[in-house]
């Protein structure tokens, strides 16, 4: 084992993108997103728990007038889809009329923000994007696009950066990827 790797439970990941990476790329997103919705007031709706370092992160880096809101949703159990999306905590916000940004961690078979987007659509909103941290494209199973993404990876498991396995790694500042047993 070297001294980079993590063991969490059972499981052992080694780094996959570090922390200067991702700040980069965070701060390049909420460039686009400062330049795209210029002169409007857009409420970033987060998905938790995931993708709260993350939305901390992405809201800093905005200098339009913008607000946040949370619900939190979950449809992962250990390291694979439960394939059944839980409404933990709603919403609560006034979205009619809002120009909405979706805040996701990571969209892997994209079963969670397909059973999500018909609310947000059902409450009138001005318009609705997504913007998501990770994106596995070689596992999405619905139709679900992302208008910013940060990191396309392969379709493996990840921890750090907010992201959990049973509820542990989300302190890990950088990314950390499943290790493969024969590394
Ligand atoms: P779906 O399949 O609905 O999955 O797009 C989205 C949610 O599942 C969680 N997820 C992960 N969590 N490492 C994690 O820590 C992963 O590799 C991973 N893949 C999916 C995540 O909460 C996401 O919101
Ligand atoms: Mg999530």
């Amino acid at each position: 084992m070297t001294a980079t790797e993590v063991t969490i439970l059972d499981k052992t990941f080694v780094p996959y993108i570090t922390e200067q990476e991702i700040a980069d790329r965070v701060a390049d997103m909420a460039a686009q997103i400062n330049k795209d919705y210029e002169g409007r007031k857009p409420l970033l709706i987060a998905i938790l728990n995931g993708s709260f370092i993350f939305a901390a992160d992405l809201f800093r880096g905005l200098h339009i007038d913008a607000g946040i809101s949370f619900v939190k949703l979950a449809s992962y159990l250990g390291t694979s889809s439960t394939g059944k999306v839980v409404t933990a905590i709603g919403m609560d916000a006034n979205i009619t009329d809002r120009h909405i940004i979706i805040v996701e961690d990571i969209i892997d078979t994209g079963k969670t923000l397909h059973e999500f987007l018909p609310e947000i659509y059902g409450r009138n909103p001005a318009s609705v994007s997504i913007t998501t941290f990770l994106s596995k494209p070689s596992a999405l199973q619905y139709d679900v696009k992302a208008r910013y993404t940060a990191f396309d990876i392969e379709n493996k498991f990840v921890v750090g950066y907010g992201l959990d396995y049973n509820g542990l790694g989300r302190n890990l500042p950088c990314l950390y990827i499943l290790k493969d047993r024969s590394e």
